[in-house]
């Protein structure tokens, strides 16, 4: 017990450091000492937010001033349920800043979180130029020993290349602690998911980096959220294993509903039947236009590249990864089949996004799917209640309308291809009465295909026999 007590003693005073050495923060109103967010992106507002929300001083730091400063007003620029209220909630009780100035922060910081893209770079491996940056920086500010945790999703042994980035800027030589701390969030659900996770992953080599990232999660872990405490490869290792494995999940169901077509099964009540044995487990066995996102499909590649370098063959990451970029040509396949040249052919598209409840169209199946139909010459009428704008910033002559209804006006078809659980809401007899051709193609199984049929609909859909 004594000794138990020493410990924590000891960890509380680390993690004090900055109040010891600088007096508190004059911004500080709760108990525990100053955290940097360093990236203010999906992930870092989330953490940010998330980590004040629970009782914590966040900074969240961004090189991107206007971005700043909207989130300084209590603006936020991306969708995500729920961050709104906390990032305001936050805001007022002076837990959550945004700050430009990166070094102050972490000059006024004990634990830093990085959570900077690793964008995909060249022939699929991640781009790590924005988190050596950091890494340099941090260096050049790291006068007092501090606990840096990586959150960004990165390729094997990366982090002992950031460690030996930060020791060789730091003049001063003061040791710090460095973790890894793999995030699992999805978008469209991260607040909720980072409050509750299935499990929370820190990757580290010592016991005071792992305890000290225990002591930020602590209410988390109140709640009997278990920690996984492992090496910093391992960390590394299943990050990447993680989304892989999903993605395979994925890939894996699409091929089935392929299958399922020709032979007359239905792929959902497949998908029910083998997902009910707990060994394979329900989710991620949903079939659609394949999976997107700003994870998925860099990290299965990024994974890929880095077996490569060790002579490893993922044949089965390979493989979700080939199946996956099949999935739009497999659509505009079974259009060509069912209209013949798609040349001039009216087809309202409904979503954007890479999937529901978000408003970003990285990776997004169906910005893939609206390419291929208009190299193929197709006229697309496209409506997402909240991803138009970033859908224009790829695609700036997308014709694009405010009402799903105005989209679909004249239409010889309609791809239904985010599922938005708006669109099981629409007016089906008044879209048959705009539509020309009355003609669905559900890709992603969402909608009630008896009564659209009833109403007088020919529908299309992923993996079940069509009549
Ligand atoms: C995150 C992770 O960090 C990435 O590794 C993971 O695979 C996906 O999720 P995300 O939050 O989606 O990335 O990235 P993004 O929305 O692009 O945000 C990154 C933020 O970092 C941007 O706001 C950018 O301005 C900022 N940034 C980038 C810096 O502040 N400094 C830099 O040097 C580079
Ligand atoms: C994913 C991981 O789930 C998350 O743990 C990680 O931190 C980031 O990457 P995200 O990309 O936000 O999250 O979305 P997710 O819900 O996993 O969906 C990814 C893609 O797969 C989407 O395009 C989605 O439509 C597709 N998907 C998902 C399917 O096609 N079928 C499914 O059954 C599930």
């Amino acid at each position: 017990m004594n000794k138990w007590f020493t410990e924590k003693l000891v960890l509380i005073y680390l993690i004090c450091i900055p109040f010891l050495v600088y007096g508190a923060h004059p911004r500080q109103t709760s108990t525990s000492a100053p955290i940097t967010v360093i990236g203010t992106g999906y992930v870092g507002l989330v953490l940010g937010a998330c980590l004040a929300d629970l009782g914590h001083t966040v900074t969240c730091c961004d090189v991107d001033q206007n971005k700043i400063e909207m989130l300084s007003k209590g603006v936020i620029p991306i969708y995500e349920a729920g961050l709104h209220e906390i990032v305001l909630k936050n805001l007022e009780s002076k837990r959550l800043f945004f700050s430009t100035n990166i070094c102050e922060s972490i000059l006024n910081s004990s634990n830093i979180f990085i959570t900077v893209g690793t964008p995909e770079g060249k022939n699929g491996e991640a781009n790590l130029s924005y988190i050596f940056d950091v890494a340099e920086t941090i260096g050049k500010n790291l006068h007092h020993t501090k606990t840096i945790f990586v959150k960004s999703t990165v390729p094997m042994g990366t982090i002992e290349w950031i460690r030996e980035i930060i020791e060789k800027n730091n003049p001063t030589k003061t040791p710090f602690n460095l973790g890894y701390a793999p995030e699992f969030l999805r978008e469209g659900s991260s607040v909720e998911d980072f409050m509750h996770p299935d499990r929370i992953v820190i990757g580290a080599d010592n016991e005071e980096t792992a305890d000290i990232f225990a002591l930020l999660m602590q209410p988390l872990l109140d709640q009997g959220v278990p920690l996984c405490r492992t090496s910093i490869a391992s960390a590394e290792m299943i990050k990447y294993a993680s989304n892989s494995f999903l993605s395979i999940k994925i890939s894996f169901i699409n091929e089935i509903a392929d299958f399922c077509e020709k032979i007359g099964a239905n792929v959902e009540e497949v998908a029910l039947a083998i997902g009910l044995d707990k060994r394979i487990g329900k989710a991620f066995l949903k079939p659609g236009p394949g999976y997107g996102g700003s994870c998925f499909p860099k990290d299965t590649l990024a994974f890929l590249k880095a077996a490569e370098k060790y002579g490893i063959d993922l044949n089965t990451v390979n493989a979700a990864v080939q199946t996956n970029s099949l999935r739009a040509s497999k659509i505009v396949e079974k259009l060509q089949s069912r209209f013949g040249s798609l040349a001039g052919l009216k087809i309202a598209v409904l979503g954007l996004a890479f999937k529901e409840k978000t408003d970003d169209v990285r990776e997004s199946a169906a910005l893939k799917l609206i390419e291929s139909l208009q190299n193929k010459g197709a006229i697309l009428k496209c409506y997402d209640p909240i991803a138009t704008e970033n859908a224009l910033k790829v695609l700036p002559d997308l014709a694009t309308f405010s009402n799903p209804l105005d989209a679909m006006e004249g239409a010889d078809a309609l791809i239904l291809a985010t599922p938005w659980k708006e669109f099981l809401e629409l007016d089906f007899q008044e879209v048959y009465n705009r539509m020309k051709n009355k003609f669905i193609f559900d890709t992603r199984n969402l909608l009630d295909e008896k009564s659209l049929r009833s109403i007088g609909f020919e529908v299309e859909s992923i993996g079940k026999k069509n009549h």
